[in-house]
């Protein structure tokens, strides 16, 4: 198993999800081939949860990443599950030539661009 996909796969090990039962993994690669890892983080109020992209995406921000290759992203669905229209904005604003890569824990896998789910965005070319 690739060990980015292996690496999202565990992270929803640690998924905090008493409200939707959804746990979700992530893992993202710098350019220099290091993995940040994430899982989905919920809050009693719900518009407060975190998704396992932001949070993945996040930890390697805050360690000064800034160019990313690949990201992952793990659930236990049989139609694999993709990204939420909130992480699509994000991950396009920093990474949008990225892989995207969808996987499940049977290892079924889909690879897409991130830039092929977010047509027409809205970026900082507008303000
Ligand atoms: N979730 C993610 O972590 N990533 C997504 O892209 C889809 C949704 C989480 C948020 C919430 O904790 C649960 O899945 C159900 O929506």
């Amino acid at each position: 198993m690739d060990p980015l996909l292996q690496a999202a796969l565990d992270a929803r090990r640690h998924a905090h999800a008493p409200f939707s039962g959804f746990r979700v993994g992530a893992a993202v690669e710098t350019a220099d081939g290091r993995i940040f890892t994430g899982c989905n983080i919920e809050n009693a109020t719900y518009s407060l949860t975190l998704c396992a992209e932001r949070v993945a995406l996040a930890k390697a921000l805050s360690e000064g990443c800034r160019r990313f290759r690949r990201v992952a992203v793990a659930a236990a669905t049989k139609v694999l599950t993709p990204p939420c229209g909130s992480c699509r904005q994000i991950l396009w604003e920093f990474c949008p030539d990225a892989e995207l890569i969808l996987v499940n824990p049977d290892g079924a896998s889909e690879t897409l661009l991130v830039r092929d789910l977010l047509p027409r965005p809205f970026d900082a070319t507008f303000l």
